[in-house]
Formats: structure tokens, sequence, C-alpha cells
């Protein structure tokens, strides 16, 4: 339950990077949070740190979203707990290697974890706001959503859906009081770069 007249801010991929800023930034306007990724030791850093400065709640979910049962206990808890006012879809992971340089599998990995998993994940949780009156989704998309050239192509279509599916959801949801965002940074110095091979500065 949350003690937060803001709600809860669920908050995937935040253990590091864009979504640890996301995180930081809604628990000092309020929010209480919990928190997702795979690195239980990295998220219960991020949460000592956010609940030590800024006295909310902040809980950590350790779970890898390319996984089936993670995911579901994910869902689950989106889809059950009543305190929830907000999904921060974050987690992902990009590429910059053209498709001649390219694994199969780490494309596909990249498809499940960006596109299924946030699609799932945003599934779980717009019947409960919907049910409670509300709520607020911001999914992380990139500027490489308009500009797919830039880099690797299954990750520039991977952030096409992101903003596609947001776009399509912030009409549909409109009068449900359903606030709907993408999000569209630009080359940001997080550890991204470093897992998709490349330099913030390509
Ligand atoms: N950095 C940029 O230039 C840039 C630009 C535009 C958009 N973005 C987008 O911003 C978002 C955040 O990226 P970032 O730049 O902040 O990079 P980051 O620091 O590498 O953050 C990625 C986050 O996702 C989590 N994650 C990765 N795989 C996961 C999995 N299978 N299950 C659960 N969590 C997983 C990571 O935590 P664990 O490793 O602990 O699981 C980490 O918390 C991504 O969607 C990315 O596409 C980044």
């Amino acid at each position: 339950m949350s003690t937060s007249l803001k709600g809860i801010a669920v908050v995937t991929g935040a253990s590091s990077g864009i979504g640890a800023i996301y995180a930081d930034r809604l628990a000092r306007r309020g929010h209480d949070l919990i928190l997702v990724a795979r690195s239980q030791e990295k998220l219960a850093e991020v949460a000592k740190r956010i609940a030590g400065t800024t006295g909310r709640v902040v809980n950590v979910v350790a779970a890898d979203l390319n996984n089936k049962a993670d995911l579901n206990r994910i869902e689950t808890l989106l889809a059950t707990d009543s305190g929830i006012t907000m999904l921060v879809n974050n987690a992902g992971v990009g590429a910059v290697a053209p498709l001649l340089e390219s694994d199969t599998d780490a494309m596909e990995e990249m498809i499940a974890l960006n596109v299924t998993a946030l699609t799932r994940l945003t599934y779980a949780v717009v019947p409960a706001f919907v049910a409670r009156g509300g709520g607020t989704i911001i999914s992380i998309s990139s500027a490489v959503a308009i500009a797919p050239e830039i880099l690797n192509g299954v990750y520039g279509g991977t952030k096409a859906f992101v903003l596609a599916l947001s776009l399509s959801l912030h009409k549909e949801l409109a009068d449900k009081n359903v606030r709907i965002q993408a999000v569209l940074p630009g080359a940001t110095a997080t550890n991204f770069w470093d897992a998709a091979g490349g330099s913030v500065k390509q």
C-alpha cells in the first residue's frame, strides 16, 4: 500500500541510467516507488539512496523481463496493487551494429524486452487504471524512432513501435483519464552504449 497521495510509480530498468533518474525525480515529486530490473544489488543501492534523500517508500523487485515467469510476476503486480498510479516503461537495450554484423538471437532478445515486455506490462496495467479511474504510463522510446538510420535498424524499429503504441493509446484512452506519454531521448551518457557496443559520441 502506498503512503503517498501521488501513489506508487513502478519504474522498469531503474537500476541505472535514465530509469534511476526518473525514479529519483518522481520520488522528489512525492511518489512512492517500486523499482524493477535484473540486478538486485544495484536496485537496492538506488532504492537506499532515493529513500534516504526523499523519505519516500521505495521497494524493489528483481526481475528479468525477458523471463516469462518474472514478467508475469510484474504483470500481476501491476494488475492487482491498487496503490500503483504510474508505470514508467523504461527497461530497454539497444544495438549499433548493422544487419551484416548483428546476431539474430540478440535482435530477438531486444525485441522481447523493448517490444513484447513493454506491451505486456502496458496491457496488464491499463485495465487496472481504467477500473481505478485513471493513471499514467510513460514509455521511453528514442529519437531513433523517427531517425532509424542512425543506429541498428531493429533497435529503431522497436522504438518506433513504442511511439506508435503510445500515440494510439493516447487517443484510445483519452476519455478514461489514463495519461500516455512517449519520450524520445537523444544520445545520453549511460551504460546503454557499452551494452549496445558503441559510444555515446557516435
Ligand atoms: N542512453 C541513450 O542514449 C538512450 C537514448 C534514447 C533512448 N534510450 C532508452 O532509455 C532506456 C534506458 O536506457 P539507459 O540509457 O538508461 O541505459 P541503462 O543504464 O543500460 O539502463 C537500462 C536499464 O534496463 C535494465 N534492463 C536491461 N535488461 C533488462 C531485462 N532483461 N529485464 C529487466 N531490466 C532490464 C537494466 O538493469 P539490469 O541490467 O539490472 O537489468 C537498466 O536498469 C532504454 O529503453 C533505452 O532504449 C536510451
